[in-house]
């Protein structure tokens, strides 16, 4: 029997490139060695876009298609859509009742988003109860599957803690060893910063897509910040300081190429320019099979939706049998 491990992404539209590098391309590699259930996370989307639901299904299926174009394989790991395995709401229900307020009032990312909506929507906002429940939800998706390992980034390790906690009362309570202490899972790839030098994300507009064009990505990458210090394109640069281009190169390229990027630009016998006209060259070859495949999948808008709704079902499957479990185990009618 392989381990479980179950991990989600907010539906938050076409993903980047550090969704690629920091999320994906682990998933792909995790498949292989685990019982996967990979889940688009729309429930967790609505506790903030409640009011802005134009996009919400688009969004979806928009992660689904990326994970599809970069080798996540639904005939290998479950992929699912969170609202449509309801039980995991009931779920949350039940977690919900046993979960000490003081619990989730503590939670770090919970004072980030209040701390983003307040600067978004003026002091007076609130945090919905939805939100408020945000951590209890997200334990009900790991405790629907009893999943023992949880991918994800260092900023979601606090959730996990509050899972493992959940998990420790709910067996507590009821006198079980039912549920299982998640461990979180951690990637440890290099992360890449946006074109403009701080964290890559969608809302910063700093980002490159998975779906750019070629020519998107390449005008894109023109943007990209070098080495502020550097005047004329014949001066010798510094590559450790390029706060953008030279960190790609060391991501995209290969051994012999980081060295002639290197080599040159401290002699100053490359261009920031021609530096980074080369470099879109090289993200566009390492990315055109993903974006031949994504395209397929765009156009065939049938089989995604059958993907969805199979791996949907398949997820629904066993999250019956564990609810019914938990219902006999609580004492439910
Ligand atoms: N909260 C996670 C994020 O914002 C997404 C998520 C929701 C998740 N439920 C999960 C991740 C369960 C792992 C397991 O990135």
């Amino acid at each position: 029997m392989k381990d479980r491990i179950v991990t989600g992404m907010r539906s938050t539209g076409k993903l980047h490139l550090g969704h690629y590098l920091g999320v994906i391309q682990n998933l792909v590699k995790l498949q292989k060695e685990y019982e996967c259930f990979f889940f688009v996370a729309d429930w967790h989307a609505l506790t903030t876009k409640y009011d802005k639901t134009e996009n919400l299904k688009q969004d979806v299926t928009d992660v689904v298609i990326d994970w599809l174009a970069c080798g996540i394989d639904p005939d290998i790991a479950t992929i699912y859509v969170q609202s449509l395995v309801p039980e995991i709401a009931e779920l949350n229900v039940y977690l919900s009742m046993l979960t000490p307020q003081n619990w989730v009032e503590r939670d770090p990312c919970l004072k980030d988003m209040a701390k983003i909506l307040r600067t978004k929507q003026g002091a007076n906002s609130q945090i919905s109860y939805g939100l408020m429940g945000y951590p209890v939800l997200m334990s009900a998706d790991i405790m629907m599957f009893n999943a023992t390992a949880i991918p994800v980034g260092i900023d979601q390790v606090a959730h996990i803690e509050i899972t493992r906690d959940i998990v420790r009362r709910f067996n507590n309570i009821y006198k079980t060893d039912f549920f299982k202490e998640p461990k979180p899972l951690l990637n440890n790839c290099s992360l890449i910063c946006g074109l403009d030098g701080n964290k890559m994300g969608k809302s910063f507009q700093n980002d490159i897509k998975i779906s750019d064009t070629e020519e998107v990505t390449a005008k894109k990458m023109m943007s990209a910040i070098t080495d502020r210090s550097r005047m004329h394109k014949d001066d010798p640069g510094h590559p450790e300081n390029c706060e953008v281009a030279f960190k790609y190169w060391k991501i995209f390229g290969n051994e012999e190429q980081v060295k002639i990027v290197k080599c040159e630009c401290e002699k100053g016998l490359r261009g920031c320019a021609d530096c980074k006209r080369q470099l879109g060259k090289v993200i566009n070859e390492k990315f055109s099979p993903i974006r031949e495949k994504r395209r397929y999948y765009e156009e065939h808008p049938q089989e995604v939706d059958k993907i969805i709704i199979q791996g949907s079902e398949k997820a629904r499957v066993e999250a019956r049998k564990i609810l019914s479990d938990v219902r006999n185990i609580i004492g439910m009618y």
